[in-house]
């Protein structure tokens, strides 16, 4: 096996995957405030943005050669409700960024998140009643939702919420609503997880929630084949392609998922995956490279996208390699 591993130019020639800037999309937030940029704190070097901040960015992404983005709004604790009224808003901020993105950047990828967290006063992705979240009135909403993200000018929706027959439900109203373009990323396999914490923390979600779970609605870290079928109800409903979160810890799925259906395939590395790996970095744990070995790691298993806080600080290492 050594004979391969001679020289950097051997190995390089029998690499079996690659990662390149076309693999990679940038989570950002965004919030209506006054300052352009806001580091969260259990993210460093993630911000949170206004809109000109916002279009600074991703004028640098573009440059970085990264071409989809994933938005989050951070709502102020003022305009949640019970429904989270404000997703619907014509006031909302997230779509007039959205509009002003489709002006200025017509070809970037924009991907928007479908659920209720943000804007919940209990923190959970659906409604709630009785200390239950419901189900079918809850995909009534995120229909709505999805037309109004998509009328604003989201190119991919990504339903994040986890209630059952909520892809085929949205599909369906798209496809009435003569939206015919509009892609479906379906977070298919969303295991309830420890590691979004400092997520909960940039939008806010984390108070709210308190010390709830979401474990009725996203899936219990140690099933595999339940994630399976999730993602083959979500296929037959109508999602383009499915995504496996968190990341890391869940490798075993992404390979499975890949294999089996073939389908476009997306991993996220999450925020907590992410702020493990940065907090030893910055303790001189561990070496910057263990950043970019992760994400390799997602390609290794089958990912055909990632998306990753680092994705513009690994774009600019892919760039001058
Ligand atoms: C919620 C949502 C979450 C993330 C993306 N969309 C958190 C959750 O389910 O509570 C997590 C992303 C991350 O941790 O980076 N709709």
């Amino acid at each position: 096996m050594r004979r391969l591993r001679q020289s950097k130019s051997v190995i390089n020639l029998v690499q079996e995957s690659h990662l390149s800037t076309n693999d990679l999309i940038q989570p950002l937030f965004l919030a209506d405030q006054k300052d352009e940029a806001i580091e969260i704190p259990s993210l460093p070097s993630v911000y949170r943005f206004n809109e000109t901040g916002l279009m600074k960015e991703i004028e640098n992404l573009l440059k970085h050669g990264i071409n989809a983005v994933a938005l989050f709004p951070s709502i102020e604790t003022g305009l949640k409700d019970s429904k989270g009224s404000y997703a619907f808003s014509e006031e909302n901020f997230l779509y007039k960024s959205l509009m002003k993105i489709k002006q200025e950047f017509p070809d970037l990828v924009t991907i928007a998140d479908v659920a209720l967290d943000p804007y919940t006063d209990h923190g959970h992705d659906g409604l709630l009643k009785d200390g239950k979240v419901l189900n079918d009135e809850t995909i009534e909403a995120l229909i709505t939702q999805s037309l109004c993200l998509t009328e604003a000018g989201a190119t991919v929706l990504a339903p994040s919420d986890m209630m059952d027959g909520r892809i085929g439900a949205i599909r369906q109203a798209l496809e009435s609503n003569n939206f015919k373009e509009t892609l479906i990323l379906s977070y298919a396999a969303k295991f309830c997880s420890k590691f979004y914490g400092p997520f909960r923390d940039a939008v806010g979600s984390k108070s709210q929630l308190g010390n709830q779970d979401k474990s009725s609605y996203q899936i219990n870290p140690a099933n595999l084949n339940e994630a399976l079928e999730e993602v083959a109800l979500d296929i037959n409903e109508g999602a383009d392609m499915v995504m496996v979160k968190p990341g890391m810890p869940y490798l075993d799925v992404v390979s499975k998922v890949k294999d089996t259906f073939k389908v476009p395939t997306f991993v996220y590395q999450v925020s907590g995956e992410y702020a493990m790996l940065i907090a030893a970095i910055q303790k001189g744990w561990l070496p910057n490279e263990v950043m970019l070995e992760s994400l390799q790691s997602f390609k290794r298993a089958g990912a055909d996208a990632i998306l990753s806080y680092a994705s513009k600080s690994i774009a600019q290492e892919l760039l001058h390699e």
